[in-house]
């Protein structure tokens, strides 16, 4: 019985060598340490066994019992340290590698154009400022020598805010040219200024007209303001957000507002002039509308005709940006596709 202890000691403790990861070392201990193994059925029989051989066989087997489970814990504890350091092995950082580039956030394309076209301007000394987007008729027609019932109303199908129809009734500015009112009504000469924002018309929706779109309305009053200095203004500006070697032409063009009133156009971005689609067979696309502060509008604000005199114009964001980037739908900037926005 003791030889037979013996030896199962000596094969646990040689198996015990053999053993390399948790696994093998949790079959090991069922073998020599579990509920079925010889080691405990010979602790079982120990009752059985006559007096001296029981003392003797029972000291030997517990003393093998409480060495083998000192190996277990032991080598238990080995494997374990050796297992964390494989995984650190096989798991190590690369702190030389790049990190993981951060997506972008971006500006929307007519914001960043927006921000563009008010810098040119404010290169040449106007200042940005906004305005209301609900409106007065006052401010949106009455003042722009747009009166009750004028046919010039007809350029403007109209968001009304309010039923009624008187100066104060609200809508939803048609245009940013009321905020050329709200500015000489609040301040003195000379004023320079631009105003970008969104405007809105009552209009069904296709690739190149949707019911909201933003303006950039300009103004300039002063002492000596001439045609000459619009001209030069506005085509200063078309040079630098189309390219210095784009043809800009200037035509008269009624606005019931401005006096003289003019259109300013661009030689086609897609034919450069030789006519297509794009501009109608034209050769030339308008990008804004312009003309000298009518006097009566002057005189309104409370500024006098026969000392100040200035420039305005307005021009549609959306339709600079189409042009510019070569889009196709104006509704596409408005749709929140990523793929389309993810472009600018
Ligand atoms: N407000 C006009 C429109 O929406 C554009 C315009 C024309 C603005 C002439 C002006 C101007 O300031 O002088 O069609």
């Amino acid at each position: 019985m003791e030889q037979e202890l013996d030896q199962l000691e000596a094969a646990a403790l040689e198996e015990l060598t053999q053993t390399h990861d948790l696994l093998q070392l949790e079959s090991w201990r069922v073998r020599y340490l579990g509920k079925k193994s010889a080691l405990t059925s010979i602790l079982r029989g120990l009752a059985s066994l006559a007096d001296g051989k029981r003392k003797t066989v029972g000291a030997r087997a517990n003393a093998i019992k409480t060495s083998l489970h000192a190996e277990l814990a032991e080598k238990k504890q080995s494997l374990s340290l050796r297992s964390l350091d494989e995984s650190l092995e096989n798991s190590s950082l690369d702190v030389t590698l790049p990190g993981r580039p951060l997506p972008y956030g971006r500006l929307h394309p007519i914001t960043q154009d927006i921000a563009e076209i008010c810098s040119v301007f404010a290169d040449m000394g106007f200042q940005v400022l906004e305005g209301p987007e609900v409106e007065r008729d006052y401010y949106n027609f009455e003042a722009l020598n747009i009166p009750q019932n004028h046919p010039a109303r007809d350029m403007f199908a109209t968001l009304w805010v309010d039923s009624r129809d008187d100066s104060n009734a609200r809508l939803l500015r048609t245009h940013t040219s009321p905020m050329q009112i709200r500015l000489m009504e609040q301040q003195k000469p000379p004023l320079r200024f631009v105003v970008p924002g969104r405007t809105y018309r009552y209009e069904a929706t296709d690739a190149t007209h949707d019911w909201m779109f933003h303006q950039v309305e300009g103004l300039a009053i002063d002492t000596d303001i001439t045609l000459r200095d619009l001209k030069e203004t506005l085509f200063e500006f078309c040079k630098n957000i189309f390219g210095r070697d784009t043809q800009v032409r200037f035509r008269c063009d009624y606005f019931p507002f401005v006096e003289p009133g003019g259109e300013v156009a661009i030689e086609c971005v897609k034919c450069k002039g030789a006519g297509c689609r794009l501009c109608s067979g034209t050769g030339w696309l308008e990008i804004l509308g312009t003309g000298m502060v009518h006097p009566d509008v002057l005189a309104r604000c409370g500024i006098d005709p026969t000392v100040y005199s200035g420039f305005a114009f307005g021009m549609g964001v959306e339709r600079i940006s189409i042009l510019r980037h070569g889009v196709d739908d104006i509704r596409l900037f408005y749709s929140n596709d990523f793929r389309f926005l993810r472009q600018f």
